[in-house]
C-alpha cells in the first residue's frame, strides 16, 4: 500500500514546496516509486521535478483527483517520480469546496490503494480543500514552520484542520519541520527553544536558511547532489530519511 504524505502550512513562503521535491528525490534515489500530487497553482513543485516552467499553463493535473475522468501521470526526467501537477485553474476546487471534501472523505481507501511507494502531497498557503483533502487520505502531515511569532500563531488555525481531518483520518500524525533559521538571531533562537518543547521529538529536521537549498531547486536537483557542504548534505538526507520512515 502506498504511504501518503501531505507537507503543509497555511502560512506561505515556509518551505513547504523545498520540503515536498526534496522528499520525492530522496524516494526516487532510494528506488521507490513516487507520485508527487502538486495542489498548489503556483505549481513550483511540478516546475521543479519535470523541469518543464509552461506546465502550470495546462489542466489536467491534480484536480482530475476530483473529476470523473481517468488519473494520468504526468512522466518527468525522474523514472520514479511521476506527477498530477499543479496549475491556475486549481482555485476552481476551493469554490466547490463542501462537494470536494465529501469526495475526498469518499476517496480515501482509493487514494490509499494509489500504485505507488509513496504520494507527497504540496499544498497551498491556505486552509481550504486542497489541504483539507490530502489530509483525510494521508499518513503524516509534515508541517514546516518558521520560527516567528506569525508563523507560530498561524498554527492553531492548522490543528484545527488536522483535528477536523483527524475525525475521518485517525491514523493521521503530525511531524514539524523547523525551516529557514537565522542562528544569529537571538529571538529566533528562542522561538526554537519554545517549539522544542511544545513537539520534541515530532520535530524531524531543523534548517538555517542556505542559499544552497534555493538555487539547488532551480537547478533541478536535490540539495545533497548540488552543494559541497557535507553538514548542510547529511542534515538534508537525514530529514528525508526520518520523515520517509515515519509512515512505515
Ligand atoms: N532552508 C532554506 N534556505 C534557503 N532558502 C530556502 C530554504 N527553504 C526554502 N527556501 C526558499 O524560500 C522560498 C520559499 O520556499 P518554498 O517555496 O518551499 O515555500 P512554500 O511554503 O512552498 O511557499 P508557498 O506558500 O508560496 O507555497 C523559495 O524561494 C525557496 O527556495
Ligand atoms: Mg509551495
Amino acid at each position: 500500500m502506498a504511504k501518503l504524505i501531505t507537507v503543509g502550512n497555511q502560512k506561505g513562503g515556509v518551505g513547504k514546496t523545498t520540503l515536498a521535491c526534496h522528499l520525492a528525490f530522496a524516494a526516487h534515489e532510494a528506488g521507490r516509486s513516487v507520485l508527487l500530487v502538486d495542489f498548489d497553482t503556483q505549481g513550483n513543485a511540478s516546475q521543479f521535478l519535470s523541469q518543464n516552467m509552461k506546465i502550470t499553463k495546462n489542466a489536467g493535473g491534480s484536480e482530475l483527483l476530483f473529476g470523473g475522468e481517468e488519473l494520468i501521470f504526468g512522466q518527468t526526467p525522474h523514472s520514479n517520480i511521476k506527477l498530477l501537477h499543479g496549475h491556475k485553474r486549481l482555485q476552481a476546487l476551493d469554490v466547490r469546496n463542501n462537494e470536494v471534501l465529501e469526495m475526498a472523505i469518499a476517496k480515501r481507501r482509493e487514494m490509499r490503494k494509489l500504485p505507488f511507494d509513496y504520494v507527497i502531497f504540496d499544498t497551498p498557503a491556505n486552509l481550504g480543500p486542497r489541504l483539507a483533502s490530502p489530509l483525510f487520505w494521508s499518513d503524516i502531515a509534515i508541517l514546516a514552520i518558521k520560527p516567528s511569532l506569525s508563523s507560530m500563531v498561524g498554527l492553531e488555525d492548522m490543528f484545527e484542520t488536522i483535528g477536523n481531518a483527524k475525525k475521518r483520518n485517525p491514523i493521521l500524525d503530525i511531524r514539524f519541520v523547523i525551516n529557514m533559521m537565522n542562528r544569529s538571531s537571538g529571538t529566533q533562537k528562542k522561538e526554537c527553544e519554545a517549539l522544542h518543547q511544545k513537539f520534541g521529538k515530532n520535530i524531524i529536521g531543523e534548517f538555517s536558511l542556505r542559499q544552497h537549498v534555493a538555487d539547488a531547486l532551480d537547478n533541478f536537483k536535490p540539495v545533497w547532489n548540488y552543494t559541497k557542504d557535507a553538514k548542510l548534505k547529511r542534515e538534508w538526507k537525514e530529514f528525508t530519511a526520518r520523515a520517509l520512515a515515519v509512515s512505515e
